[in-house]
């Protein structure tokens, strides 16, 4: 379907748009922490946060990562060691690296402003199409549409839209017809409301398994509603396929008689899973481990539990190998250190590593 047949239908752009911003007002989610502010440094922030973590967990970080760094100058100034500690178990840490980037090129490039339309907000790192978007609308009331995961699905639904989403093509019209569908010449408090209420209606009502249809604002739109089809979208063919590894953690530990104890963390080196984050050395296999390790010592390895940890590309295994390291000094020459167990919050480590750590040690 073409953004100008859409045109051409009964009226349907002014009318979803209509339905949608009067069901926001009345059952959308209103009062998050990041809503009813047109503060760009507050709005981005949250978004970041927000592209691939649940709002429940975004509740808890905004506030912890504002109390910090309450202006973008005050995160441009800050390490990069800082932003990961306070980042971490966030997951997908480029969004931090990018973060901190994007605040320091706002600060050096802006002269400490956010650049106000969505096609220079896009020029930035780490802040994407989607992204852009909505800090546009949300602060300035521009006239432009987000197309994140739930907006295509919403759409892809209201309008049985058939193209294939894995396609540039098919995405790139898809587009075309978020932006066919905005309202007419809307006040910047419309375009607010109309962009969250798309992002509202896709994460609450038009969900992927079970949509709940009987309280959708525009069922009477639908076109996929309409042919009993809605769970036939969106159509996406190439599936996502996770590589399984297996990952050996050497958790190599001093205790005291008091029972307070150190485990050995190192960096994690970039690019690559984890980047900047500290966590105990990693090898690709036992005998890699057992090579790193002298021999004499290998008898006192107390393999622990397997944990399984799902990224977006990988499936991962991690094989904990636990080392009382009385009577061995870290046989490791990649660089590292010891960290007090009291003093693992302060760290910036994978929540996975986290709560091993915690699990088996503290
Ligand atoms: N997901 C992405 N942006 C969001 C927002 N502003 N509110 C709730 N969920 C979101």
């Amino acid at each position: 379907m073409s953004a100008a047949l859409l045109n051409a239908g009964l009226g349907l752009p002014q009318a979803f748009a209509r339905l949608l911003i009067d069901w926001q007002r009345l059952h959308g989610r209103s009062g998050l922490p990041w809503q009813h502010t047109r503060d760009p440094y507050r709005v981005w922030l949250s978004e970041v946060m927000l592209q691939q973590t649940q709002v429940g967990t975004v509740l808890q970080y905004f506030p912890r990562f504002l109390d910090r760094f309450p202006s973008v100058q005050a995160l441009a100034a800050a390490s990069a060691d800082e932003v990961m500690a306070l980042w971490a178990g966030l997951g997908y840490y480029s969004r931090a690296r990018n973060l901190h980037r994007c605040a320091q090129a706002v600060v050096a490039q802006h002269g400490g402003v956010f650049p106000v339309k969505a096609w220079e907000l896009q020029t930035l790192p780490g802040i994407g199409a989607s992204t852009a978007a909505a800090i546009a609308a949300f602060c300035h009331g521009e006239r432009v549409s987000i197309v994140d995961g739930n907006v295509r699905r919403v759409l892809s639904r209201l309008l049985a839209f058939d193209g294939d989403l894995a396609q540039t093509t098919r995405q790139r019209e898809m587009w075309d017809l978020a932006q066919a569908l905005l309202p007419d010449e809307p006040s910047p408090e419309d375009m607010t409301t109309y962009t969250q209420g798309l992002m509202d209606l896709g994460a609450t009502v038009c969900v992927r398994r079970r949509p709940a249809c009987e309280r959708c604002p525009v069922q009477t739109l639908c076109r996929a509603f309409d042919a009993g089809t809605v769970l036939n979208y969106p159509v996406k063919t190439r599936q996502l396929k996770r590589r399984h590894e297996s990952w050996w953690l050497l958790l190599l530990c001093r205790r005291s008689l008091a029972g307070a104890g150190q485990v050995w963390l190192e960096r994690r080196p970039a690019p690559g899973i984890w980047a900047g984050l500290y966590c105990p050395p990693v090898y690709s296999s036992e005998a890699a481990l057992l090579a790193a390790v002298p021999e004499p010592c290998h008898a006192l390895f107390q393999p622990q539990q397997t944990v399984a940890h799902s990224l977006t590309h990988r499936e991962l295994r991690l094989q904990p190998w636990l080392l009382d390291a009385r009577e061995l000094q870290p046989p490791l020459a990649s660089g590292g250190q010891w960290v007090d167990l009291g003093a693992l919050h302060a760290h910036g480590l994978p929540s996975p590593v986290r709560q091993m750590l915690t699990h088996l040690l503290a």
